[in-house]
């Protein structure tokens, strides 16, 4: 499938190669200046010297040698000094554009691209009888992006939570449990409490050393199998999981998997043996199993008590999910503190022999911080959780709608609410370089002007509301829209950007970068305000002028909504 774009470039590729003149290996396609009033150019430089030509000459003959045919996407071809410029035909491409958009609604900018090829993403992963937090949220948040990023490319997804639900420090959380009694209250609350038991018992540990006995005993036996740790261990699994469960329904978050830590308990044993098998490990002095590589700093992969460590589970994981899955890619979204682990994973899963012909990727984040750049921390009590910050957030976008839109009932008051509250909160993590931080400044996040999902969430009711306006007129009857009469310049810059969403999200997804799909849509959001200005639609001079834009509303509606739901918002149809 390929889309207007790439057609009109491929076009201006093959006009050139068509001429005879410039061998098809010198044409090279760039996009012009901003002041320049075209598409499409080729820099003729290059070709000019080989041919021993001036580039002028080139460019002039090149343009007298070419004319569009019909129905071509090229409307006009120009030589400007050593430039050969290509502008598109204003009136097919608006057929074009709004065609595609008309015709693959929902999938409009989709590719194929990744069709026969896997990709697993490990995301969220947050830590079982622990709240979710900040880092936790980010990794969510950009894990589920990428996720629907790499499925309208057209790749089989593999989304995975890897669970923290594995580790010593469960012997001390059953130890809380079984000393001071399991937690009575649900969701963050009793996650809550979970800390504070665990806390509890580290502060009484340090005076009374039995305890710490107790735990390490507790520990042994959730390794053992032990039953009654097991059933401490589910329950705590359980607990967290449904917790977690209902902040990934209201953010849209889907996984294929949530293995978890636990899972590879059983492979540890050979997966060790085989970081030494292969010499990517080997056994130190005191009988712990570490690894050297890459002049990397040296790591553990079994202590020498015979424990494991995280990094012993990753390695098990990158196993599995090669077997299990034949991925052609593992992407890892977690907080850029762990860069060094993962640098350490992938060399020796390398070293191993492991991930041959895989790829594999760190996407690293920043943090969170308060609007003056504090960052968020338990130890100064200014952390933030999920579930607050969603309701929070959701709390002051109702603010907004009963300012904005007062005479909603109280059903969908509270709808659109969610939606901008979560929309919000998502976008603040998306609309920029995820390695950059982030802060909590709810002033401009929900900001009904500037990039904010509010503000792109305005954008799309608006367009609705136009379009409900007609069908409330005359039962939705229109004249026929003739799509040739969308000349005007505010409307060929609209049009022209609703084209690039398919490349926009090629670009999402070679960057692992959502903020180029938040910033096609914030870009969409502003060409439709300049549009919306200077263009009447309702009351344009004539019928089919008005049938037109609103066929092109219609269709920046449905791109917009598109776009967004890519990002993991919603669009609701008023606000
Ligand atoms: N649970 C870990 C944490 O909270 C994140 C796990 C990330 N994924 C992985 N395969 N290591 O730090």
């Amino acid at each position: 499938m390929s889309y207007a774009l790439e057609r009109f470039s491929e076009e201006a590729r093959a006009a050139i190669a068509a001429t005879g003149m410039v061998p098809a290996e010198m044409i090279e396609l760039a996009t012009p200046k901003p002041n320049i009033p075209a598409d499409l150019a080729f820099p003729v430089f290059r070709a000019a010297r080989e041919l021993g030509v001036a580039p002028p000459r080139l460019a002039a003959d090149l343009a007298a040698a070419i004319s569009p045919g019909p129905g071509s996407l090229i409307g006009a071809v120009e030589a400007a000094g050593p430039f050969l410029n290509f502008s598109m035909h204003p009136e097919r491409i608006a057929e074009a554009v709004l065609g595609e958009i008309a015709a693959h609604g929902a999938a409009y900018g989709h590719h194929a691209d990744g069709a026969g090829k896997r990709v697993v993403v490990d995301y969220s992963a947050p830590n079982i009888a622990r709240r979710m937090h900040v880092g936790h949220i980010r990794s969510t948040i950009i894990g589920q992006t990428l996720v629907n990023i790499f499925r309208a490319l057209g790749y089989q997804v593999i989304g995975d939570n890897h669970l923290g639900d594995w580790g010593t420090q469960f012997g001390t959380v059953i130890a809380s449990i079984m000393r001071y009694g399991r937690p009575q209250a649900e969701g963050e609350a009793a996650m809550e409490q979970l800390e504070a038991l665990y806390a509890r018992y580290n502060n009484e540990m340090k005076e009374r050393s039995e305890l710490e006995d107790e735990a390490r005993r507790w520990s042994l036996a959730l390794e053992q199998g032990d039953p009654e740790a097991r059933a401490i261990w589910q329950w705590c699994v359980d607990l967290t999981l449904k917790a977690a469960q209902k902040n990934y329904d209201r953010l849209g978050i889907v996984f294929d998997h949530a293995y978890g830590e636990s899972f590879y308990e059983a492979m540890l044993p050979e997966v060790i043996a085989e970081t030494l098998h292969s010499e990517a490990a080997y056994r130190d002095a005191d009988g712990s199993v570490v690894a050297e590589l890459d002049k990397l700093p040296k790591f553990i992969i079994q202590r020498s008590d015979g424990g494991t460590v995280y990094m012993t589970r990753d390695i098990a994981t990158v196993k599995f999910r090669i077997s299990e899955f034949q991925p052609s890619k593992i992407v890892y979204v977690v907080d850029g503190r762990q860069e060094l682990h993962f640098r350490q994973l992938f060399a020796i899963v390398r070293a191993m022999g492991y991930a041959e012909g895989v790829e594999l990727v760190h996407i690293p984040f920043g943090i969170v911080t308060t609007p003056d750049g504090q960052p968020l921390s338990t130890r100064k009590g200014n952390m933030v959780y999920l579930e607050s910050l969603l309701d929070e957030a959701v709390a002051r976008a109702r603010a907004v709608v009963e300012r904005k839109n007062p005479e909603l009932d109280e059903a969908e008051k509270a709808a659109v609410a969610e939606a901008v509250g979560v929309g919000a909160v998502i976008y603040n993590d998306l609309y920029q370089d995820p390695r950059r931080n982030i802060s909590l400044d709810w002033e401009r996040m929900l900001a009904t002007e500037g990039n904010s999902a509010t503000y792109l969430q305005y954008s799309y009711a608006r367009c609705r509301s136009i379009l409900r306006r007609v069908e409330e007129e005359r039962g939705g009857a229109v004249a026929p829209a003739n799509l040739a009469l969308l000349t005007h310049p505010a409307e060929q810059r609209l049009l022209k950007h609703l084209a690039r969403l398919p490349e926009a999200l090629r670009e999402a997804g070679a960057r692992y970068a959502p903020f180029v799909i938040a910033e096609w849509c914030y870009t969409t959001a502003r060409e439709f305000g300049v549009f919306f200005e200077q263009c009447p639609v309702l009351k344009a001079d004539t019928p089919e002028l008005r049938a037109a834009r609103l066929a092109l509303v219609e269709a920046t509606g449905t791109a917009l909504k598109g776009g967004l739901a890519l990002l993991g918002i919603k669009a609701p149809e008023r606000m």
